[in-house]
């Protein structure tokens, strides 16, 4: 721009010259720039997922707050993070999270909906508290690995858990859930580790196809629950 107001017309286009470089660095910037934001378009939901999980617990003892720092906004810096496993170091994709034994306090985090490709997911020892949302199979679509254990959690078990197909490990106990458990979870074909232990159930237990890790240690300390392998349910418990 300040070229144009010297008088000589050589001096002007030499100028003109000079100025092609910068802009060809600023067009290759650009460039660089969309080309960035295009790749890491597909896990900017997953930076969106552990923002609303970390503004919707309370950490007293700041694990979150000294680790999940979403300013350096760097190609896999989520990966860095306290509890936070990706599916490729360098790629912001979660593949795990396990935040086991903080002091958390909340209610079950339901942004991770945005956490698009987990597998696995462990809040245990905890102080959450509230229902488990009823709608948790579009919440933890791929879950492999659910541990919710040792917390707070009440009310009825979903029955919408059945549609995580994928479950190997679903474990609950040592909560403050109550009713009965839903007989569907009994499709859950590829289940191996299993406990409701330690809550406020009744009612029949479901029947896995495949129960061959699931025994009545999986029920214990529950204060009425039948059927194989406890004890058979009462006809007038049906
Ligand atoms: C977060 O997940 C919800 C529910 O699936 C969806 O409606 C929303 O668009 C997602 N947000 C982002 C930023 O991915
Ligand atoms: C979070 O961490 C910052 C420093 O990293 C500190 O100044 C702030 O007090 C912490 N907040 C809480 C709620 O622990
Ligand atoms: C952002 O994080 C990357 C990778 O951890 C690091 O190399 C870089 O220095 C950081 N930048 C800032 C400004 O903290
Ligand atoms: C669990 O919740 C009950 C009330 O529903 C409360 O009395 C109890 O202190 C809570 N336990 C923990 C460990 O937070
Ligand atoms: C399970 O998934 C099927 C198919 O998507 C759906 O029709 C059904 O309502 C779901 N069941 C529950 C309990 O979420
Ligand atoms: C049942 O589960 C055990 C592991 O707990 C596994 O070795 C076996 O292959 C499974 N059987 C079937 C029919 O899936
Ligand atoms: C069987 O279940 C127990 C606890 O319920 C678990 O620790 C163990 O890993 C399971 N075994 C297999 C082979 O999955």
């Amino acid at each position: 721009m300040v070229s144009f107001t010297f008088p000589a017309p050589e001096l002007a286009k030499s100028q003109m010259v000079m100025n092609c470089q910068p802009l060809s660095v600023v067009l290759t910037g650009v460039s660089l720039w969309i080309l960035m934001l295009s790749l890491s378009y597909g896990t900017e939901t997953d930076i969106y997922c552990l923002r609303r999980v970390k503004d919707s617990l309370e950490d007293p003892y700041g694990y979150l707050n000294s680790s999940w720092d979403f300013s350096n906004n760097t190609e896999g810096f989520i990966c860095k993070f306290t509890g936070i496993e990706c599916w490729h170091p360098d790629e912001n994709r979660v593949l795990n999270i396990r935040l086991s034994d903080m002091g958390l306090k909340g209610q079950f985090p339901r942004g991770l909906e945005n956490c698009s490709s987990l597998t696995g997911l462990d809040l245990s020892n905890n102080k959450l508290f509230g229902n488990i949302p009823q709608d948790i199979s579009t919440i933890l679509k791929f879950v492999t690995t659910l541990d919710l254990s040792s917390n707070n959690f009440s009310g009825q078990i979903p029955v919408s858990l059945s549609n995580c197909s994928y479950l190997n490990v679903l474990k609950l106990d040592h909560n403050r859930l109550s009713g009965q458990i839903p007989a569907e979870l009994g499709l859950l074909g590829r289940i191996r580790t299993f406990s409701v232990a330690n809550n406020l159930l009744t009612g029949p237990v479901p029947r896995f196809s495949n129960a061959s890790n699931i025994t009545a240690d999986s029920y214990a300390n529950n204060p009425g629950l039948c059927g194989a392998p406890l004890e058979a349910c009462q006809p007038a418990s049906k």
